[in-house]
């Protein structure tokens, strides 16, 4: 499987696609290819994975070789104008693809299938099936009804929980971290958000089903699990909310870190702030997007939150974790969005001092209710994204800056390009390197940092 280089999956880190010897459908004498191309958020990167495994059971093994492709499926995002126009120039690729490849199958699932539904097929002929993201378990059936010539689509909510239908995820060993999926769907309606239209209304998967698929992955090797919703912390599938949930995950031996994402300021509670501080598999880094610094801004966005009510937000996860890692999401031009309201985000950042960071151009999404305001000049948007990345950059490099001479627990995932090398994470999201250290993928080793690099910093193993 491939992933487009997001950086909010930290460059692909997260593309996890099992190799063919790791595949159900490698016992089978001569197994169809999928190939699955992932845009978009971490939940795009699970669904992917759990798709890969749906058409396991109908013979096929994943290749990351879209020429050797019997059937290529494009996990879409349409959260931006941009990332829903690279599927309509991917496809306009894979359409010569099958000019030499006349049985090669076409899907398109994901966020813009949702959205667009039957016109993708109008704008695209050569796609041959377009699933939304609630249908994946439906998945091998609709394969079978393309090679019998139909072109179906799936872009209803249906009744039955997908997750109840998807495949049983298979035994076979894979990296030390992964995705799991716990809440989908937002019922915020931030105006600028296509998310509550392409992923529905929230819904949470209850707690039993949760642990028993973490516990199968622990069992299969994995050491981090990042919970993942589009509201991860709106979780109610355990009486205590996403607390409750992360207290039983923590009791799983073996699993040694635990993360969650995306969160939304106006749910995050007090047990899962005390959390932060009293559970020490819970990793000290918190995605907390804001938007903007500007109460007139955050009142059109309808986020339904002040400028000073995340700062005091701020406070109190500091104070329950004095060392946690922060990271947000910006928009920058939203409809409206003056100079001192732009100066406004700059003051809530340089209040907050993020240790990472996102920020966007405003993007007019059809069907958003702040589609129809009058839009903030493209050239001033530019210039506002430069000056607010040039700040946030600072302040990034400053936090890994920071970590030089310390010491941290890393977990190390896989080699890295140089010799003897291996590449890690310290609980703080930082990618760390050690060379000639003896750690393997899934060990958890002491290092102290000597150097901050570009985007990585090097260290030492020392126990
Ligand atoms: N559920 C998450 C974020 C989902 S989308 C949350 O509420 O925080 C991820 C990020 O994309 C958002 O936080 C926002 O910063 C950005 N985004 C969403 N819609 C956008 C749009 N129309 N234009 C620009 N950026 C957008
Ligand atoms: Fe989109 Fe807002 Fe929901 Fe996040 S909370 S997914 S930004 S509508
Ligand atoms: Fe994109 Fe859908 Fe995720 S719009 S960000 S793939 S929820």
């Amino acid at each position: 499987m491939k992933q487009e280089n997001c950086k909010r999956c930290r460059g692909g880190r997260f593309a996890v696609g099992r190799g063919p010897e790791e595949n159900w459908g490698a016992a089978l004498a001569d197994p169809k290819k999928l190939f699955i191309k992932t845009y978009g958020c971490q939940m795009n990167v699970y669904d992917s994975e759990r798709m890969a495994e749906a058409m396991g059971g109908s013979g096929y093994v994943t290749t990351d070789v879209a020429a050797d492709a019997d059937m290529i499926l494009l996990n879409t995002c349409h959260i931006r104008e941009k990332a829903a126009e690279k599927v309509y120039s991917e496809l306009g690729r894979l359409k010569e693809l099958k000019i030499t490849k006349p049985d090669l199958k076409i899907g398109v699932a994901g966020c813009v299938a949702q959205a667009e539904g039957a016109e993708i097929m109008r704008r695209q002929p050569a796609v041959d099936l377009v699933v939304g993201p609630q249908s994946y378990h439906r998945l091998p059936a609709m394969e079978a009804r393309v090679r019998a010539g139909e072109n179906p689509l799936e872009t209803d909510f249906p009744e039955e929980d997908k997750f109840d239908h998807l495949a049983e995820r298979p035994k076979a060993g894979r990296g030390p971290t992964a995705f799991l999926t716990v809440q989908e769907g937002c019922d915020k309606f931030c105006a600028f958000c296509v998310v509550p239209y392409t992923r529905g209304a929230e819904v949470s998967r209850p707690a039993d089903r949760i642990l028993r698929e973490a516990r199968d992955l622990v069992e299969r090797g994995v050491r981090e699990i990042t919970l993942l919703g589009q509201n991860v912390n709106a979780y109610h599938g355990h009486d205590a909310g996403l607390a409750g949930l992360i207290g039983e995950l923590a009791r799983i031996d073996g699993l040694a870190r635990i993360r969650y994402t995306t969160s939304h300021p106006n749910d995050m509670d007090d047990a899962l702030i005390a959390a932060h501080g009293s559970c020490d598999k819970l990793m000290p880094y918190l995605h907390l997007p804001v938007q903007s610094g500007s109460d007139k801004i955050l009142r059109a966005m309808n986020r339904k939150h002040t400028a000073e009510s995340y700062l005091r937000l701020i406070d109190r996860i500091r104070a329950a974790r004095p060392d946690i890692l922060l990271s947000g999401d910006f928009i920058v031009g939203f409809p409206g969005e003056t100079e001192e309201d732009f100066e406004a985000t700059m003051g809530l950042v340089r209040a907050v001092n993020y240790g990472q960071a996102y920020s966007f151009k405003y993007s007019s999404r059809p069907g958003t209710p702040a589609a129809e305001r009058a839009q903030v000049d493209e050239a001033e948007k530019t210039d506002r994204l430069g000056r607010l990345q040039a700040l946030l950059s600072k302040q990034q490099y400053a936090a890994q800056d920071a970590m030089v001479g310390r010491e941290v627990d890393v977990l190390f995932e896989k080699p890295g390009r140089f010799r003897n090398q291996m590449v890690g994470k310290s609980g703080y999201l930082h990618a760390v390197h050690v060379t000639d250290s003896g750690a393997g993928a899934g060990d958890i080793r002491r290092v102290r940092i000597l150097q901050s690099v570009k985007n990585s910093l090097a260290g030492e193993v020392l126990a």
